[in-house]
């Protein structure tokens, strides 16, 4: 399949690039670079053994940069991750959330839908489940509140796209709730690359360890978990990406509306992630208790036995494969991409 990939520069999309291509589809790529570089494609590339990855520096609220790229190549599904995704920031900036992330879908779904392409794999969140009313959590639990503007807009646009699927059955939504994706390509060429100071465990964790950043803050010991801290699913970014490979799958056998959690099932501590880390990586990371951090929640993981049965997906890195890879990445890269 053809497929177009908004925010294929990101962090999530350039690793499905990789696999999408293995798998034998081809891609082209609009990313507005507002929270990537473009250097990241050409290192796809290589690794794909190709000599470039179509690519469109546009904004997905650009109604007329994206009729062009429609009128130019012909999709049969786009996956769908160009979004803003820094929680702390959306509730400083509701407006440019909602504005990107929702706007920029409703144009992109516009347009999809002129140039008669109505099939679409949406990057969701387990943040939508909120204060999660059941552990291990299933697609049935029920959507939560959001303690941020960057969760609503996950959750209100699964309302629009399953929306817009029931009154018209020729689209195919697949909504994948990821938890929480870190690792890096094992090659090392690709991987997280956040702007400033990263408000997610494990770019702070390597940033820790090149010598970026002193020490690690752990927010809270106090919780209601096995050592007090708070216990996450952690999903190797290679095993999600191959779950986009899964669901395309799904979208060509036309699945209709389908809703997975993409996580490992597994839950470990702020404190088994530092622990592995330096246990596999033989770096050391320095750390100091500090407050909870507002809006965060003790323990969240899934259960993936619904992608398993229906999409024939499942995670196979462990935890010593996520941490040896996302250092593998910061140590070959300190400072991430060059800049253009
Ligand atoms: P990322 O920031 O690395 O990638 C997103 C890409 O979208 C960036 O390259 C950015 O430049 C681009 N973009 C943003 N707004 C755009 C716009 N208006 N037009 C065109 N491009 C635009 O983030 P990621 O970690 O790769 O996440 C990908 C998707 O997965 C996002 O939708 C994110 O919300 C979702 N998600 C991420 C996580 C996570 O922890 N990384 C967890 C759950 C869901
Ligand atoms: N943590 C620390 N110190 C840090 C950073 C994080 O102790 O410097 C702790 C957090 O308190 C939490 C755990 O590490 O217990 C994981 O925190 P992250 O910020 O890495 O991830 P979250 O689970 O808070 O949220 C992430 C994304 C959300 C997404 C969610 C579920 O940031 O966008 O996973 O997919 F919605």
């Amino acid at each position: 399949m053809n497929i177009l990939v908004t925010g294929g520069a990101g962090f999530i999309g350039s690793h499905t690039l990789i696999e999408l291509y293995n798998a034998g589809h081809t891609a082209v790529v609009v990313d507005n670079l507002a929270n990537s570089n473009p250097a990241v494609l050409q290192r796809v590339a290589e690794i794909i053994g190709v000599k470039e990855i179509p690519f469109y520096k546009t904004d997905i609220r650009d109604r007329e940069g994206l009729e062009r790229i429609f009128s130019t190549h012909r999709f049969d599904a786009c996956i769908h991750f160009a979004g803003l995704k820094a929680v702390g920031e959306s509730v400083e900036k509701p407006w440019e959330y909602y504005e990107n992330n929702i706007g920029g879908t409703l144009t992109l779904v516009e347009v999809m839908r002129k140039h008669g392409c109505k099939n679409i794999i949406f990057s969701s969140s387990a943040t939508i489940y909120g204060d999660p009313a059941e552990i291990p959590i299933t697609e049935n639990c029920p959507k939560g509140q959001c303690t941020n503007p960057y969760g609503w807009t996950k959750s209100m646009l699964e309302q629009v796209l399953m929306d817009i699927q029931k009154a018209d059955g020729e689209w195919n939504v697949v909504l994948l709730r990821y938890f929480n994706p870190v690792g890096a390509h094992p090659s090392g060429r690709i991987g997280e690359n956040p702007n400033g100071i990263p408000n997610n465990l494990m770019p702070y964790i390597t940033q820790v360890a090149v010598g970026k950043r002193k020490e690690l803050g752990v927010f809270g010991n106090d919780y209601p978990t096995p050592d007090g801290t708070g216990v996450r699913d952690y999903i190797h970014v290679v095993d999600l990406a191959a779950a986009h490979v899964a669901a395309m799958r799904a979208i060509e056998r036309r699945c209709g509306v389908g809703i997975y959690n993409i996580g490992t099932g597994h839950g470990y501590s702020v404190l088994d992630m530092v622990n592995a880390f330096v246990r596999v990586n033989h770096v050391d990371i320095p750390y100091s208790i500090k407050p909870r951090r507002a809006g965060d929640i003790a323990t969240c993981y899934c259960d993936p036995a619904k992608a398993l049965s229906e999409l024939g997906w499942q995670a196979h890195c462990t935890i010593d494969d996520m941490v040896r890879d996302s250092w593998n990445w910061q140590r070959q890269n300190p400072d991430g991409y060059p800049e253009e």
